[in-house]
C-alpha cells in the first residue's frame, strides 16, 4: 500500500511516498533554513507562509519522483502534533483536502513517534519491541520505553532546554552558523574536547535518574567559559569551545540513557530526531559492545515526510482513521513525564 506522508511541523516543508511502511519511493524535503538563518532561529510566521507557498509543489514533486499520480495513493498521513501551530495547520489542511478529494483515509500522526519509527525505513530491519528510544531534536530530549510503534512510556526528559536547542543557542551566541547542531558537529572535528571542562548537571539520582538538563551547560559555554578552561594560558579556539560543549552535551544524554538501559534491562536503543545525526553521539554509542544502537540514515534523522508515511502505514493497517475535523496541537500531553507529587 502506498501512503503519502506530509510534514510541516517546523521549518522543513516535506512530502514522501512510502510503500508498505518501508520502501521509500520518494522523499522531498524543501528546507526553509536560508529564510530563518538571518534570525538565527525559526520565525513561526515566516515558516507558515513558506509552507503555504510550497506545499502544493512539494507534494507534486513527491508524486512525480515516485512516478505516481494522486489516484495511486491509498492513504494520506500527516503530522498534526507537536510543532508550530501555524505550520502544522498548512500540512494538515492540505492533507485533509487531498484525502477528501480522493476519498481515501486520513491519518494524523505524532511527529515524535514518527522520529522513533524513522530507523525502520528503507532496508533496515525492524528491531523487536520493547526497546529504549532516544528522541533528540530541537524541541525534545526524550528517553523512553517503546512497546509498540505508538505505545511509548517516557522515562526521562529535559527539565529545561532541549539538547538541539542548546546546540542552536551556543552556535547563535558565537555566530558559528545556523542551525547550530550540524555546524558544531563539523567544527568539533578540528577542536580539542578537553580544552574546557564544562559542568554536568547533578541529576543522576532519584526521580531525575533518566532526566537531562541543558541550561547549566548552555550558560557555562556562553557566559562563564573562562571559568572552565583547562589550560588558562592557551589560545582559545572556537573549535575547542564547540568540541568541549558537544562532548558534555552528549555525555549528559548518555548518562541518563545508560541509567535507563541498566535499570530496564533493555539493551537495544533506537535513536531518532535531528540530534541523532551527531557524529560524536554515534561514535560514543558504537563503543558499547553490550548495547545495540540503531540510528536512522542521516537523511531520515531530521524532519521528513518518509517517517510520517512509514508510521502512517502501521496506523492504516490497524484500521486507525482520523476525521476531517481532526485538529493540530502544538504540544502533546503524552510526552510529559509525570513526577511523583507533581500536579501536571
Ligand atoms: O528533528 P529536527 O530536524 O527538528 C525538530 O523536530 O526539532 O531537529 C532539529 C535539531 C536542531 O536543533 C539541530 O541543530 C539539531 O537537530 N541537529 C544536530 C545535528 N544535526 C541537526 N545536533 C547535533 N549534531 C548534529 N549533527
Ligand atoms: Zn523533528
Amino acid at each position: 500500500m502506498k501512503v503519502l506522508g506530509i510534514e510541516t511541523s517546523c521549518d522543513e516543508c516535506a512530502a514522501a511516498v512510502v510503500e508498505d511502511g518501508k520502501k521509500v519511493l520518494s522523499n522531498i524535503v524543501a528546507t526553509q533554513i536560508p529564510f530563518h538563518a538571518p534570525f538565527n532561529g525559526v520565525v513561526p510566521e515566516i515558516a507558515s507562509r513558506k509552507h503555504t507557498e510550497w506545499i502544493y509543489d512539494v507534494v507534486k514533486e513527491a508524486l512525480n519522483k515516485a512516478s505516481l499520480g494522486p489516484r495511486d495513493i491509498d492513504a494520506v498521513a500527516v503530522t498534526n502534533r507537536p510543532g508550530l501551530l501555524g505550520s502544522l495547520l498548512v500540512g494538515l489542511s492540505f492533507a485533509k483536502a487531498f484525502a477528501w478529494a480522493r476519498n481515501i483515509p486520513l491519518i494524523a500522526v505524532d511527529h515524535m513517534m514518527a522520529h522513533l519509527y524513522a530507523s525502520q525505513l528503507a532496508d533496515h530491519d525492524s528491531p523487536a519491541y520493547p526497546f529504549l528510544g532516544l528522541l533528540v531534536s530541537g524541541g525534545h530530549s526524550i528517553i523512553c520505553r517503546a512497546d509498540a510503534f505508538d505505545n511509548i512510556t517516557v522515562l526521562g526528559t529535559t527539565i529545561d532546554d532541549a539538547v538541539g536547542e542548546a546546540f542552536d543557542k551556543v552556535a547563535k551566541h558565537y555566530n558559528f552558523g545556523y542551525p547550530g547542531g550540524a555546524v558544531i558537529d563539523r567544527m568539533a572535528h578540528n577542536g580539542d574536547s578537553g580544552a574546557f571542562r564544562f559542568p554536568m548537571p547533578n541529576l543522576h539520582k532519584g526521580e531525575h535518574r533518566y532526566d537531562v538538563s541543558y541550561s547549566g551547560l548552555k550558560n557555562a559555554a556562553i557566559n562563564q567559559f573562562e571559568q572552565f578552561r583547562v589550560k588558562k594560558d592557551a589560545e582559545i579556539k572556537p573549535e575547542d569551545i564547540a568540541a568541549s560543549f558537544q562532548k558534555t552535551a552528549v555525555e549528559i544524554l548518555l548518562r541518563a540513557l545508560f541509567n535507563a538501559a541498566a535499570d530496564s534491562g533493555l539493551s537495544t536503543i533506537v535513536a531518532g530526531g535531528g540530534v541523532a545525526a551527531n557524529s560524536y553521539l554515534r561514535a560514543r554509542l558504537a563503543e558499547r559492545q553490550d548495547i545495540r544502537c540503531i540510528f536512522p540514515p542521516p537523511e531520515f534523522c531530521g524532519d521528513n515526510g518518509a517517517m510520517i508515511a512509514g508510521i502512517g502505514f502501521h496506523h492504516l493497517i490497524r484500521g486507525d482513521r482520523s476525521p476531517l475535523s481532526v485538529i493540530a496541537s502544538a504540544r502533546v500531553e503524552g510526552f510529559k513525564k509525570k513526577y511523583p507529587g507533581s500536579r501536571q
